[in-house]
């Protein structure tokens, strides 16, 4: 249906795609892997006309297309889930998902607001998303978000229909709802295109591959009898070892922080305990609180009653700012993008800007660019951080590249206690397993002591030593003294399921 030729795209310092050609057909889902900034997302945005190739061409059923923009595309019936979540914040739910369609709704001067509705919700039923329609799209979550925007994408009726990591902040069972759907669009003779960091799902979901690497096409080929092995092993051209870490460590005695009774708009009577050196997991699903638990910690958001410890005297928490130079306890937030980064800064900067601020409150801003520096190269090098230099700016990097950035900046900002939001959303094989391992050590090594929300079973089990399962704002369910080695992950899988069944 869809066929690119030869198509290349540079930006300054980066050849981002080089002489790419794919064949995209009508009724399959045809994945797109590739490491952080490989270029999947500079070959989706040429699909749909928001960049231009630098050569090359794309041929819509036999015969050339040249988009001039995205609503060129549009008409084309060619649509696009960004990677970035992209909201008209103050608008509705219901007028963001037929944001393209909105001229149909026109009835003269006025705009027949029940039939946009309607269809809205709709499109709502078919992804799963369960909020009111009319209420303003600011105050939902990034998964809720996530699944309108594949609601806006599917308004608008597209034959081809690119998908650039809709599944990244979805859990387990809100991105089965989605894979069901794509199955049928497929039925409907839809290309589908998916990008992905979840390798279970492609190789579970999808028909064909395309691995890119360093911007060059590596191969396409059928899923059916690729093994995950190979799959990384394409992507990162060398074969990848998960063995890197033993056992998790016995926590030690000390309680470093401690929620009593917590009482909120959200909780009603909350409490859990953290102790010297662990790592606990807050498994659940999306909207089950942990986040919400989280920002009542570091008080973003007020609590009515209840009582937080910080090495046994009561905190008083008014800020993540407070948090780190007050406690030394770190919030790494799941909207790194928007809460987290400074994009027009150097990737170096980004780095350092907790250390900085921790230094300069306690030196009186005596800090050396030379040291900030050489501590941004490290993580740069650590994590595989993919930019043409440590100083361009975070805004020119590829979104998985951003969030190691994000990230990066809390692993060397050297918090006694780190609360971390999904660490690995958006982030390539090879850089997970660094990031794990970065967080390991800090438990095992350092005694640090870590509250990890993740809605990756995966990643819970091989950091988590003892998870707490959240349902609806409580905590239903604990396993304590889960040691890898002991507990099949399947196992652990199966207990979690029963605690939210
Ligand atoms: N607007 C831009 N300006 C400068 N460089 C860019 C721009 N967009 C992308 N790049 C560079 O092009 C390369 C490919 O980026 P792209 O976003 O396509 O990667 P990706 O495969 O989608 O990665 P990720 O998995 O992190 O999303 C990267 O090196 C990135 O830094
Ligand atoms: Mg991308």
């Amino acid at each position: 249906m869809l066929e690119i030729h030869s198509v290349s795209k540079s930006f300054p310092g980066v050849l981002a795609l080089d002489d790419v050609s794919v064949d995209l057909r009508g009724g399959e889902i045809h994945a797109l892997l590739g490491e952080n900034g490989a270029g999947k997302s500079t070959l989706m945005k040429i699909m749909c006309g928001i960049y231009s190739p630098d050569s090359g061409e794309i041929l819509l059923d036999g015969k050339r297309l040249v988009l001039k923009d995205y609503h060129d595309a549009i008409r084309n019936r060619i649509s696009i889930v960004h990677q970035e979540i992209q909201v008209v914040p103050l608008a509705s739910v219901a007028e963001n998902i037929m944001l393209d369609k909105l001229e149909n709704f026109a009835r003269g001067p006025f705009v027949d607001w029940k039939a946009l509705v309607a269809q809205a919700q709709c499109h709502m039923d078919m992804v799963g998303l369960d909020v009111p329609s009319r209420a303003p799209i600011a105050g939902l979550s990034a998964a809720q978000k996530q699944l309108a925007q594949i609601a806006r994408a599917l308004s608008s009726g597209a034959r081809v229909l690119l998908l650039d990591e809709p599944t990244s902040s979805l859990t387990l069972h809100e991105a089965a709802t989605l894979f069901a759907l794509l199955d049928k669009l497929k039925e409907g003779g839809v290309a589908v295109v998916f990008v992905t960091h979840k390798l279970e799902e492609v190789l579970e979901v999808c028909d064909t591959v395309t691995v890119l690497r360093d911007g060059k096409l590596i191969e396409t080929r059928p899923i059916a009898g690729l093994e995950r092995g190979r799959l990384v092993e394409m992507m990162i051209g060398r074969t990848m070892r998960d063995d890197y870490r033993g056992f998790l460590p016995e926590p030690g005695e000390e309680v470093v922080l401690e929620v009593r009774g917590f009482k909120s708009e959200f909780f009603d009577g909350l409490g859990l305990s953290l102790r010297k050196g662990e790592i606990l997991g807050l498994y659940g699903l999306v909207g089950s609180g942990r986040t919400e638990l989280a920002k009542t910690i570091i008080g973003e958001y007020p609590r009515t009653a209840g009582e937080l410890l910080v090495h046994g005297a009561p905190a008083r928490i008014r800020s993540v700012s407070d948090a780190l130079h007050k406690y030394r306890i770190g919030y790494v937030s799941e909207n790194r993008k928007e809460e987290g980064l400074i994009l027009s800064a150097s990737v170096v900067t980004n780095i350092a800007i907790t250390v900085w601020e921790r230094l300069a409150g306690a030196l009186r801003a005596f800090f050396s660019p030379k040291a900030e520096r050489l501590r941004g190269e490290e993580m740069i090098k650590r994590l595989e951080i993919r930019t043409p230099s440590p100083m361009q700016s975070v805004e020119k990097l590829s979104g998985g590249n951003q969030q190691k950035v994000s990230i990066a900046k809390w692993l060397v900002a050297d918090c006694d206690i780190l609360i971390i939001d999904e660490p690995t959303v958006g982030v390539d094989v090879g850089a997970k397993a660094s990031i794990h391992e970065l967080i390991w050590r800090m438990a095992s090594e350092e005694d640090k002591s870590v509250i990890l929300i993740s809605s990756d079973m995966p990643e819970m089990i091989s950091l988590a030593r003892r998870i707490l399962v959240f349902k609806e704002f409580r905590i239903v369910g604990e396993l304590a003294d889960l040691n890898s080695t002991h507990h099949a992950s399947e196992d652990v899988g199966r207990m979690i399921g029963e605690y939210l069944a």
